[in-house]
């Protein structure tokens, strides 16, 4: 089987960081390199979170990390802290003589794609500003891209940060929308509800599972998730959501995919009450498709990939202060 060259695009918090394992872990995947871009937590947090994670794969230093987009395109940085404290559960690791790339993160995605065009995937797992700003950068960015594989909207369904809308669009949507309109040949998006609400949310006897598997991952896993799915059960959610982990998975394991179907996108960007709203029109309405959103996944069998993930015998490089074992 050869390696998927995939680069993933994140802000690192929670669920990213599990999909980071996946990409440096999972055979299947030949990472290239990590684009942060302001999200979920504060920015220096995400960058701390996702050298914390390289080191307790036992892999410091070994994915470039670039820094990214710092706000969206044209509103103010909105946080997620209230779903996932610091993204990592308060661990933490020295960090001195660990550095990021001096190469931007929308360089980055600009350059990886033109040395191998047609070969490298992008897996955009936080607010889609990185993607867009190398659209406008560089108007050949979409064509050379294998495949684009998008967590956020959600199929005519709830939103999170609001009724309306998915954080990840709700936070930058003009960048969203920027995105949509690009022309990617093959972009996938995965959805919060209903596909992560009903095939990637893990009930907490499942999640105790897989915290108690006795790896370091395992404790990584559990502290980092901790605080999201407190708060997800807060908001009458049944586990831990674990969306952009699908993301990845989904491109390594196409199998996992049991449904989809080719939709027009469009993301709101002038209503405030329904800023960042997906629109996902179906083939009824005769408009042009120009994604694939995926409506359902093999749930038993994403978390076997998880299991399988997290089982995996790791020597964090450093210590990390806080985790146990
Ligand atoms: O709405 C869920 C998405 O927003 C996930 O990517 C999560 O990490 C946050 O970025
Ligand atoms: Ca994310």
């Amino acid at each position: 089987m050869t390696a998927i060259p995939v680069i993933i695009d994140t802000d690192t918090a929670q669920d990213d960081c599990v999909t980071i394992l996946l990409g440096l872990l999972d055979p299947a995947a030949d990472l290239l390199a990590i684009t942060m871009v302001a999200g979920n937590v504060g920015f220096e947090q995400q960058v701390a979170n996702a050298h914390l994670t390289l080191n307790v794969a036992g892999r410091l230093g070994t994915v470039p990390v670039h820094l990214g987009c710092r706000r969206p395109l044209m509103r103010d940085w909105e946080s997620a802290e209230d779903v996932h404290g610091d993204g990592s559960g308060g661990l933490s690791m020295d960090r001195d003589g660990v550095t990021e790339s001096g190469e931007h993160g929308v360089d980055a995605l600009l350059r990886l794609t033109a040395e191998r065009p047609g070969e490298v995937s992008i897996v955009a797992i936080g607010p889609l500003t990185n993607i867009a700003m190398a659209v406008v950068k560089d108007p050949a960015f979409a064509a050379r891209v294998k495949s684009l594989y998008v967590m956020g909207g959600s199929n005519n369904g709830r939103g999170n940060i609001t009724a309306a809308a998915e954080f990840n669009f709700y936070v930058d949507p003009e960048a969203a929308q920027v995105v949509m309109d690009a022309g990617f040949a093959d972009l996938r998006i995965v959805t919060w509800d209903p596909l992560t609400l009903r095939d990637a949310t893990i009930d907490r006897a499942r999640y105790n599972e897989l915290c108690e598997l006795g790896t370091p991952l395992a404790g990584f896993f559990a502290r980092m998730c901790e605080a999201t799915i407190d708060y997800d059960e807060s908001v009458g959610i049944n586990g831990s959501t674990h969306p952009d982990s699908l993301t990845l998975a989904i491109l390594l394991h196409p199998e996992l995919v049991q449904a989809s179907a080719r939709y027009r996108v469009d993301v709101e960007t002038r209503s405030e009450l329904t800023r960042g709203l997906s629109v996902m029109a179906w083939e009824k309405f005769g408009l042009t498709p120009n994604a694939t959103v995926v409506e359902a996944v093999d749930a038993p069998a994403f978390y076997r990939v998880l299991a399988g993930l997290l089982a995996t015998a790791t020597t964090p490089d450093r210590p990390v202060t806080g985790l146990a074992g």
